[in-house]
Parts: structure tokens; sequence; C-alpha cells
């Protein structure tokens, strides 16, 4: 009896520990999350004067009017753990500690992320969150961390959905909202569950600087963003707010041609995804400044609706996609793939699209019109009882808004 009575209260102590129905935390990422990422400019040169810098020239840049918001930093800034197993930034890089750092960010009115990794040693070699997810997450919430990346190397043994959805819960009883934004490269269909687990997944391998090109790096290849694109067929049902799919940061900026990175951005904001710059921001030109910052393009990512936008078309490598926005408005976005110019002709008055997924109908066929604004141009270029004619430069796209 007595026994049974210790057990009793040993349960009830034990259950009032956890967290009741550890879920990942709502109200966040309603839109594609916006913001900055230390990796693809800087791999492993990562200090706290970078980030501090890049807080700095986000705001000056114009970039947090447009909308970004988180400043994140990727891997190699943890070094090892402390005698409590309690993780520890590089003290060389980080004099000021990370806690520091996140609030120089706060106050600049922007958000700060991190970065770890669901094995024992990050990608880039680093000590990483296998076994001490709880106190990681104690550790990212004492900082003042707001968002985490979580990657997927050295898990060999590991299950996705477990080992994703343990971070989940450690985030949650540690109490501090975070947007966590799993990164295993879809190698386990994380469309399908992580939905649950994470506010945004990686549904490819690493993008690589170029519009067009796979890059062997022996044991793994990272994809152009013309690979990445192909990649996301069939996943505009599983995205919407609060739950993203990812196809990789921004390479915008850091060397492809104008019309290539304007094309780039383009299609990322038709995928509905997170918009993750990866440039160097404090040098960066006005043209490429001209591209992250479209607000236009922009309000096409972070639509209301949370609509993913897919492939209706492909005729002599130009690609037509559509986006249903907020207000019964479409985003068109032709894609030129080919490397010489495209002549494009479209007679709206052919065009009759049902989106069986979205339930939404744009018909151009009917005596109802649609304006027709130029999402780079930035002016409206008439309605749809015109035949559109015009030539889309190689590489390049001619994107639209259509409203009523
Ligand atoms: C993996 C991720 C990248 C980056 C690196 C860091 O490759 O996919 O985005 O975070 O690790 O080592």
């Amino acid at each position: 009896m007595k026994n049974t009575k210790y057990t009793l209260l040993l349960v009830v102590l034990v259950g009032s520990l956890l967290p009741l129905h550890a879920q990942k935390f709502q109200g966040l990422a309603l839109t594609p999350p916006m913001g900055w990422n230390s990796w693809n400019k800087f791999a492993c040169d990562v200090s706290e004067e970078l980030i501090r810098e890049t807080a700095d020239a986000m705001v000056a840049t114009g970039m947090k009017d447009a909308g970004y918001e988180y400043i994140v930093i990727d891997d190699c800034w943890q070094v090892s753990r402390d005698s409590l197993g309690f993780i520890v930034a590089d003290p060389k890089r980080f004099p000021s500690g990370i806690k520091a750092l996140a609030d120089y960010v706060h106050a600049k009115g922007l958000k700060f992320g991190i970065y770890s990794c669901a094995g024992n040693k990050t990608c880039g070699g680093r000590p990483a969150g296998r076994g001490h997810e709880y106190q990681d997450a104690l550790s990212y919430a004492k900082w003042g961390v707001d968002y985490l990346k979580y990657d997927w190397c050295d898990t060999e043994d590991l299950n996705a959905i477990s080992a994703y959805t343990t971070m989940r819960d450690a985030l949650y009883a540690a109490g501090r909202p975070i947007v966590f934004s799993l990164c295993e490269w879809g190698n386990n269909k994380p469309e399908l569950w992580a939905k649950e687990v994470g506010h945004l997944w990686r549904t490819t391998g690493d993008i690589y600087n170029c519009f067009d090109c796979v890059q062997n790096n022996g044991t793994w290849k990272a994809f152009g963003v013309m690979q990445i694109i192909d990649k996301q067929d069939g996943l505009s049902k599983n995205a919407g707010p609060w739950h993203w799919n990812d196809p990789d940061m921004l390479e915008v900026g850091n060397g492809m041609v104008s019309n290539e990175a304007r094309a780039h951005f383009s299609m990322w904001a038709m995928l509905a995804a997170p918009l993750i710059a990866g440039n160097d921001l404090r040098k960066m030109t006005s043209e490429t400044q001209s591209v992250l910052a479209n607000k236009e393009v922009i309000a096409i990512d972070q639509d209301s609706l949370g609509i993913q936008g897919f492939r209706y078309a492909v005729k002599d490598s130009v690609e037509t996609w559509l986006k249903p926005l907020n207000n019964g408005a479409w985003a068109v976005c032709l894609l030129n793939r080919s490397t010489s110019p495209r002549v494009v002709e479209i007679n709206w008055k052919t065009f009759s699209v049902t989106d069986s997924l979205s339930n939404r109908i744009l018909d151009t066929t009917t005596r109802e019109q649609y304006k027709i604004r130029d999402l780079w141009l930035k002016k409206n270029i008439g309605d749809t009882r015109k035949t559109l004619k015009t030539t889309i430069p190689a590489h390049d796209v001619l994107c639209l808004k259509l409203f009523k």
C-alpha cells in the first residue's frame, strides 16, 4: 500500500515536471521566415563583429524595412562543452558571449538565430546536440535565441522523426518561443511529418552558387538554382502558414549575374520559400539590394494565403509558374531556363486554370478582366484583354501580378 502511494506520488511529480502536450511553438512563421544566415558567404569564418555589422547593415540597407528579420549564425560558433555539459561559444570569435550578441541584434529591432545539429558533431565538426538537447535548449532560451536551424550530420543510426521531435520538445520545455528550422536535406520525406515538429524544413541538399549546375563534392552533391527548383515538384500541398518547404538559403549577391539573381529570387518567392539572404550585407551592391529588397516580389512570397506556387506549363525551355494570392489575385512568373532569349506570347483569351489543390480559378477567358503589373519594372502594363508578347532574356524571368 505504502509503495503504491509513493509510486503514485512519483508519477504525479514527474508528470508535473514534463511539459504538457509538448508541441512546436504556435503562432510563429505565419508567413515564410525572412532573414540572413552566415553560411553561404562566410562558412566557418564567423565572429561577433560580423554578426553585429550584419545587423547594422540589415537596418541601414533597408533590408529590415523590406521584411528581413532573423540574423542567424550558422555552424562554427561553438567549440566545446563545459564540465557540466553546457555548450561553449568560441571565446576568440565571440568574446562578449552569445547573450550579448543576441541583445545587440534585438536592440536593432531584429531577431537572433543560431545553429546546431542532431548528431554528435555538426557538419563543420563542432560539438552538436545529441544527448544534450534539453541542456542546449535551456542555453538558447537563456541567451534570447529566436530561431534554431538544426542540421543532420553525424546521425547514421538516428531516426529523423524522433531526433527532431526530441529537440522540438526540448525547445518547448525551455519555454522561449523559437522558430525551429529542420535541416535534414529532405532525406526522410520531412514534408510528410515535419509540420508537427518545426516551422520549416529543408527539401534538398545544399544550394551551390550557380544558376544551372551540380557541384560534385565526392560523398555529397550541392545543387544550382535550377536543380533545386526541379526538386520541389509535388511539394506545394505540404506547405502553408506556420509550416514551409525550405529549398535552402539564397545565393543572391554571391556572384550570379543580375538576371540570374533576379530569377532565383523570383522563383523562391513563387515557392513561398523562406527568404534567408546569404550574401555579405555590408558590401552589397545597389543592384543586389534592389533584388533582395524588391517589396513587390517579397509580397508574393509573403502573401497571407501561404499557398506555394506550382509549375503550370513548360514550352521551349520557358516554364510558366502560378501562385494564387489573397483577394483573388495571382502571381504568374515565366522562367526562361535557356541560355538564349525567348519570345513569349500569352493570349489571355485562352488562359483558364483551375488549381484543384487550393480550389482557385484563374480564368482570363471570361469578360472579367485582370490588371497586370510587372513586378520587376514595378509598373502596370495593361490588362488581360490584350495578348502579351515580349522577350525574356536568357536565365531571366517575367514576373506578373494579375489583380482585379
Ligand atoms: C550543412 C547544411 C548547410 C550548413 C552546413 C554547416 O551542409 O545543409 O546549410 O548549415 O551544414 O556546416
